[in-house]
Parts: structure tokens; sequence; C-alpha cells
């Protein structure tokens, strides 16, 4: 039953009653494991979220005519909360997760919850599973929120009510490569969005809908599918849980966001990071021909964080970058991102929320 938000952060915030889980850190991939609480917050059909609450984590009820089961009205985020050295806990950029749902949720036809709203939710829900931040350099909490609607539809409209709910788990590396680099397959068949369509917001069926071109390629022995625009099939869009990166000299390039392709948290902060450090970095439209050009491929992602590529294969025709090697570039991003993350350097852009 509902547990008062009030009792369990007093409780967590006390640092007697404080211990790690007992789990093995040392193995962790990137799959679910139960924590304690998760985060409910609803909004009826004013239009306003009611306070939010944690409930112990669990299986949550549905109406079967539910706008989310039915027609997929629904969203979902990403982020991550790192432990410190000194065992503080640190979230990165969390109000442009708000913010990107929020954009969602206009697309979707849903209310969302203020920026405030939100980023308090995670705080909360971080601070009462704070037993499962991994130790500083063993991985991450991952957070994540959903948005669905709720409420009971049967002919096609917007959910009559809404519902916002946070679960985390502790991660490792997401692809089963670890550090090591990952061999991406470019789809040229089926599409992963359409102008338009929905492909630049995270709704949930965005995501389904990779699934038969990913089964296949890892059955194929590839990590996973990049996908090219659906109308010339000639440029880059994005991989199926990623953004894509190209480096070819000191220029490193990204496929410009224009709608098919998701504004990616980390794909924004690896663009700010690099020019930082000097490089050019150009937001374009990006052949295929230039891929198969580029000295060194990496991807992007809050799962992923960077994670470079070690070959792409294009109509049977693979190209290996470094040697298969993880490439300098991709190296040297990956480390000043991860830093700052774990507030291992100074956070001159104020990205990091303790
Ligand atoms: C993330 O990187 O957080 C995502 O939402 C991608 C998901 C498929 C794991």
């Amino acid at each position: 039953s509902p547990v008062r938000c009030n009792a369990i952060l007093s409780e967590t915030y006390s640092n007697e009653t404080f211990e790690l889980a007992d789990i093995e850190w040392d193995d962790l991939g990137f799959g679910i494991t139960p924590t304690d609480y998760m985060y409910i917050m609803k909004c009826t059909r004013d239009g306003n979220f009611s306070k939010g609450e944690l409930q112990r984590f669990g299986n949550i009820e549905l109406n079967p005519s539910a706008g989310i089961l039915n027609y997929g009205q629904g969203l979902f985020e990403g982020l991550k909360a790192y432990r410190k050295q000194d065992g503080n806990i640190l979230l990165f950029r969390p109000e442009e997760n708000a913010l990107r749902m929020r954009m969602g949720a206009e697309r979707m036809c849903m209310p969302s919850p203020t920026v405030e709203q939100f980023v308090e939710a995670v705080k909360t829900t971080v601070l009462a599973n704070k037993r499962w931040v991994p130790p500083s350099g063993k991985g991450s909490l991952y957070i994540r929120p959903l948005l669905m609607g709720s409420g009971a539809v049967l002919g096609l409209a917007p959910a009559p009510e809404y519902t916002f709910l946070i679960y985390v788990s502790p991660v490792g590396n997401y692809f089963k490569e670890g550090m090591a680099p990952i061999n991406l397959v470019v789809e040229s068949e089926l599409h992963r969005a359409t102008p338009g369509g929905t492909g630049g917001v995270k709704t949930i069926g965005n995501y389904a809908a990779v699934l038969k071109a990913q089964t296949a390629a890892k059955a194929r022995g590839y990590s996973d599918v990049l996908y090219l625009d659906c109308v010339h099939k000639r440029y880059l869009e994005e991989v199926s849980s990623c953004n894509i990166f190209v480096v070819k000299g000191n220029v490193i390039s990204t496929p410009a966001i224009k709608g098919t392709i998701l504004p990616g948290i980390t794909r924004k902060s690896i663009i700010d990071v690099a020019r930082s450090q000097g490089f050019q970095v150009e937001e374009r439209s990006i052949s295929v021909d230039e891929l198969l050009d580029a000295d060194e491929v990496f991807c992007t992602g809050t799962a992923v964080v960077v994670s470079p590529v070690g070959s792409v294969t294009y109509l049977g025709e693979r190209i290996s970058y470094v040697d298969s090697g993880i490439g300098v570039v991709s190296q040297q991003l990956y480390s000043a991102l991860t830093r700052l993350q774990m507030g291992l350097t100074e956070d001159k852009m104020n990205w990091v929320v303790e």
C-alpha cells in the first residue's frame, strides 16, 4: 500500500540506517534489479498532477482499456545517478530530461509534470533507493521516468487520466561488449522514423518498432542496427537506442535534429564537451559514404554513454575503424564526460546536481 514520502525520506536521509544493498557490484550489466521504492504521481481530467508519493517497488494495476495499453500513449525518459567518491550522489542534467518529456508530451497529447515536479520526483526516488546507487566506479543508478495514459478509452482519443511513474535499477555497461567497440549493421529496408512522425520524441512505440531489425542483426552477430533516413535511404539517422557521431580529422559530425532523430542529452553534452576541447562539431546530414570513410565512429546515449564503434557493415561490405580498437577521440570524450558525471572534474557547465 502507498507509504507517505515523508516517512520514507526521513528514514533515508538518516545516515545511520544507510547500508549499500547486498548484491554483486562487480557484475552489473544493463538489466533490471528490483529496488525498494518507485514514485507515482497522477493527473486527472483537470490536467494537474497531484502530489506524488513513494510506493514499494512492484507491479501496477491498469484498466485493460488504458490509453497506454491500447493506443501506445506513453513516453519514457532515462537518466543516471552516480555515487561520488565521498559518498554523495550526483544527477546529470535532470532538467533536460524534464524538458524533453514536456516536448514529447505535447506531441503525444498528454499533460506532463513541470520541470520542478519532475526533478523533485527524481531526487525523491533516488534518495529513497540510495542503497542501490553503485559504489563509485562500479556503475550507476539508471532512472526510468514513465508518463502514460492510464485512464480508460475505447474510441481513439487521448486518455482521461495520466500516471507519471519513476523506477530505478543499478546498471553497468549497456552493450555486452562493455567498453570494447561495437559492430553495427546499416539497415536499408526497415526505418525507425518518418518526417512528421514521432521519431524525435521518446515515445514508447519508437522502441518496439526497432526490435525486428535489432533481433535479426543480433542473430547475425552484430551489436545493433544503424538506421538511414526513409526518404533518400542514404543519410544516417540513429542507432536503435543511441545517437551516432563520425570523426574525420578534427571534425566531429552528427546528424542534425530534424524531427526524426531523438535529441539525446548525452549527444548535446558531447557536442559541447568536444567544442570545449577544440574540435569542430557539425550537426548536419551525413551520408553513408562519409560513414564508411570516417576515421572513427562512436555512439552516445544515457544508457550507452559513449560507445566506440569497431565496424560498420553496409550492403554486405564491412568497414573497420582504428583496427577495431578504441579511437583516441572516443576515449577522450568518454573520459571527459564520465569524469564530469562522477564529480571528478570541475563542473564548469553547471550540469551536475547533487
Ligand atoms: C537511454 O539511453 O536512456 C535510453 O532510453 C535508451 C534505452 C533503449 C535503453
